[in-house]
C-alpha cells in the first residue's frame, strides 16, 4: 500500500504524458492477447459470442465480455472517454467503457457502470448499465447524423460522489447526460467504497448469430481517442 502511494505521487508530479503511460495494462476474458496501452492508439477487440457484463441476478452475476482495464485509486480517479464503433448489427451488439468498483470480499458482488452502443429494436443505440446490487440499463437514441457503422464517444466523470455518464457530440463542443450514478464514490451507502476501480474497454456480445456456420462469429469492436484523467 505504501509502495503504491509513493508510485502515485511520482507519478502525480510527473508531466501527465508520463503519469497516463505509467498505467499498467491487463486483460481479462481474452487469452492469449497481450494487453496494450489503448492511450494514444486505436484498439480492436475481436469479440466471441455469449459474452456479457451483466447482472440480473445474485446468482446471475456474468463478468465473460473481454475487458483491457487498468487500476486506478478510486481518489485519483477523475474521467475516462474513448470513442466506439463497430459492425453492430444482432440484438445486444455492445461495446464501450467499463468501470468496475471491485469487491475483494465477494467477486460477483462488484459493482459496475457499463456505457457505450449497444444494439436493440433493430438500431445501434447509447446505452448504460450500472450496477449496485443488480442492474438496471437504459438507451437512448443516437442523434447525431452518421453514414457507415454507429460510432459514438462516451465519457464518464466524477463529480463529488457522483460518477455521470455522457455522450459527446457536435465534434467534441457539446456533453448530453445519460446517466447520474450516485453511489460511484460514495461512501455512505452501507457497502463502503473501492479504495482501486479498473477503468477501461469492453466488447460484449451476447447472442450468437444465425445461420449455419455462423454461431461463433465474432463481432470486431473499434476504439480511439481514449483517454482517462487523475489527480
Ligand atoms: C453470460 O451471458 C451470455 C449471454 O447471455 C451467456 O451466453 C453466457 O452463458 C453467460 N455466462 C455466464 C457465466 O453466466
Ligand atoms: C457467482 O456467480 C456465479 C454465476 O455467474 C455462480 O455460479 C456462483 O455460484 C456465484 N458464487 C457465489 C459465491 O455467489
Amino acid at each position: 500500500m505504501l509502495f503504491t502511494n509513493i508510485a502515485w505521487l511520482l507519478a502525480g508530479s510527473a508531466s501527465a504524458s508520463a503519469s497516463t503511460s505509467s498505467f499498467k495494462w491487463h486483460w481479462l476474458n481474452n487469452p492469449g492477447v497481450e494487453p496494450v496501452s489503448p492511450i494514444g492508439r486505436s484498439i480492436t477487440i475481436q469479440v466471441p459470442p455469449d459474452t456479457d457484463i451483466w447482472r440480473p441476478a445474485l446468482s446471475k452475476h456474468n463478468f465473460t465480455a473481454p475487458y483491457l482495464y487498468t487500476t486506478v485509486p478510486a481518489a485519483h480517479f477523475q474521467s475516462v472517454q474513448v470513442t466506439v464503433t463497430g459492425p453492430w448489427k444482432t440484438l445486444y451488439d455492445q461495446g464501450g467503457l467499463v468501470v468496475t468498483f471491485p469487491n475483494r470480499h465477494n467477486p460477483n458482488a462488484t459493482r459496475f457502470i457499463k456505457a457505450g452502443i449497444e444494439f436493440n429494436d433493430g438500431t445501434p443505440a447509447l446505452g448504460v448499465v450500472a450496477t449496485d446490487i443488480l442492474s438496471d440499463w437504459s438507451l437512448s437514441p443516437i442523434t447525431e447524423k452518421q453514414t457507415g457503422n454507429a460510432k459514438a464517444t462516451i465519457l464518464v466523470e466524477r463529480d463529488g460522489t457522483d460518477a455521470w455518464v455522457y455522450v459527446v457530440e457536435g465534434q467534441g463542443k457539446t456533453r448530453r447526460a445519460l446517466r447520474q450514478v450516485t453511489w460511484a464514490f460514495n461512501e455512505d451507502d452501507g457497502q463502503g467504497l473501492a479504495k482501486e476501480i479498473e477503468v477501461g474497454i469492453y466488447g460484449a456480445k451476447p447472442t450468437e448469430e444465425s445461420g449455419e456456420g455462423h454461431a461463433r462469429d465474432k463481432i470486431a469492436v473499434s476504439f480511439s481517442g481514449f483517454s482517462l484523467k487523475t489527480v
